[in-house]
């Protein structure tokens, strides 16, 4: 991890703050756009994993399109430069004036997640003067094996449009004039981890794409979203993500013909690439033995072990002492549940020690909060320290 071989470096900077080893993310990005083109899958990166601009920017210099999930998702894309034909925007509640900006920007893709959404693109459409492409999000009902809090493609989740639904509604949904719809979505969970569960998604999504098009619909792609999960445990046995064996999965599974093959990237494109670098500010016991490390972080910056009860791999990054301890490492927050780890072995921890939290670059600081009305956390770029 790059935070151990330049600890004394990072001193320099106030904590808590978010360290990317842009090295690292280049790596991966690297090996994403290089495993991909040998099938010329098209992908697009999550912003809602990270939004920071010199992310942004390096993630753009490699050819990725976006997937945004808000209105301002898509500004800021389009203000990072990208070209709106390479974004694609899903959300299950866009609001009107979201929906006329993406109808305005001519992006790639509205993924419409109701039959409602549909019906209403439909004629914000027709009010523009123009025809948009869609493409219908469909929710496949496939249990991705994770976390359940980020599980998404199961049929009572919020997500996507059943498959019965648009077969109940395919003959208006065909008339509607000011709509083209050119693709299929879905996203079925994140941080997954067990593979297998991609093929048993493409082969529930090849019976859905055959019975659409024999009842007339016509697909230019098929978008099967993001998900990759990353190595959390010990990140350093895979800070790449194994990009190769999902594409061959959905290669060998997939029936593509004529249609283009789109994903969503964003936990395996950032994760590992982002450390949250805290220090400790005080050691204390608590009357039942309980060794507690009370860090200069805690769930505004980093909420995915208070939300989700996420583990994140914690290391003391200036410790030199011999001997391990069992700690919990808490944060600064007025919350029970703000506690990064529960007896976790680290280095003897002193005040003013130097902890990093890894794998943090993804869904890190894009869910920051201001709760306590703490600063947002800064960041700090391996390529412009000095
Ligand atoms: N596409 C769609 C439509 C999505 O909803 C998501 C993530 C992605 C792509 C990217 O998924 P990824 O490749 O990152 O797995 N905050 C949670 C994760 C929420 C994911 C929401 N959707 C966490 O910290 O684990």
């Amino acid at each position: 991890m790059l935070s151990r071989q330049i600890a004394e470096k990072l001193r320099a900077y106030e904590t808590p703050f978010y360290l990317y080893d842009m090295a690292l993310l280049r790596q991966t990005l690297e090996s994403v756009v290089y495993e991909s083109n040998k099938y010329g899958y098209r992908l697009h990166y999550a912003i809602k994993a990270n939004y920071d601009d010199h992310l942004l920017e390096t993630i753009r210099a490699y050819g990725l399109g976006i997937d945004c999930a808000s209105g301002n998702e898509l500004r800021k894309a389009i203000e990072a430069g990208f070209d709106p034909r390479t974004i694609v925007y899903a959300g299950v509640g866009k609001r009107d004036k979201e929906l006329r900006y993406a109808i305005e920007q001519r992006i790639l893709a509205i993924n419409c997640e109701s039959i409602e959404e549909l019906h209403l693109v439909d004629r914000l459409s027709a009010e523009a003067g123009c025809t948009t492409d869609v493409a219908l999000r469909i929710n496949p009902d496939i249990d991705p094996k994770t976390n359940h809090c980020i599980d998404t493609g199961q049929a009572d989740s919020k997500f996507g449009i059943s498959y019965e639904e648009i077969l109940e509604h395919a003959d208006e949904l065909k008339a509607l004039p000011n709509l083209n719809i050119i693709g299929v979505h879905l996203h079925i969970g994140s941080q997954i981890r067990e593979l297998h569960v991609f093929e048993h998604m493409c082969n529930k999504v090849n019976v859905i794409v055959e019975n659409l098009e024999r009842l007339g619909f016509s697909f230019r792609f098929v978008d099967v979203g993001g998900g990759l999960g990353v190595n959390y445990d010990v990140p350093e046995n895979e800070p790449i993500p194994n990009f190769a064996s999902l594409f061959s999965i959905i290669h060998n599974h997939l029936k593509v013909g004529e249609r283009e093959v789109h994903f969503e990237f964003g936990r395996a494109i950032v994760a590992e690439c982002g450390e949250l670098i805290t220090t400790v500010l005080f050691n204390k016991t608590t009357a039942t033995g309980r060794r507690l490390v009370i860090v200069d972080a805690s769930m505004t910056e980093l909420i995915r072990p208070a939300l989700y009860g996420s583990y994140h791999n914690i290391e003391n990054i200036t410790s030199d002492a011999e001997q391990e301890v069992k700690y919990t490492i808490v944060g600064t927050a007025c919350e029970s549940t703000d506690r990064f780890d529960e007896n976790v072995r680290l280095k003897t921890t002193r005040r003013g020690d130097l902890l990093s939290i890894k794998s943090a670059g993804a869904y890190g600081m894009s869910m920051a909060s201001r709760y306590n009305l703490h600063d947002l956390p800064g960041a700090v770029y391996s390529d412009r320290i000095e």
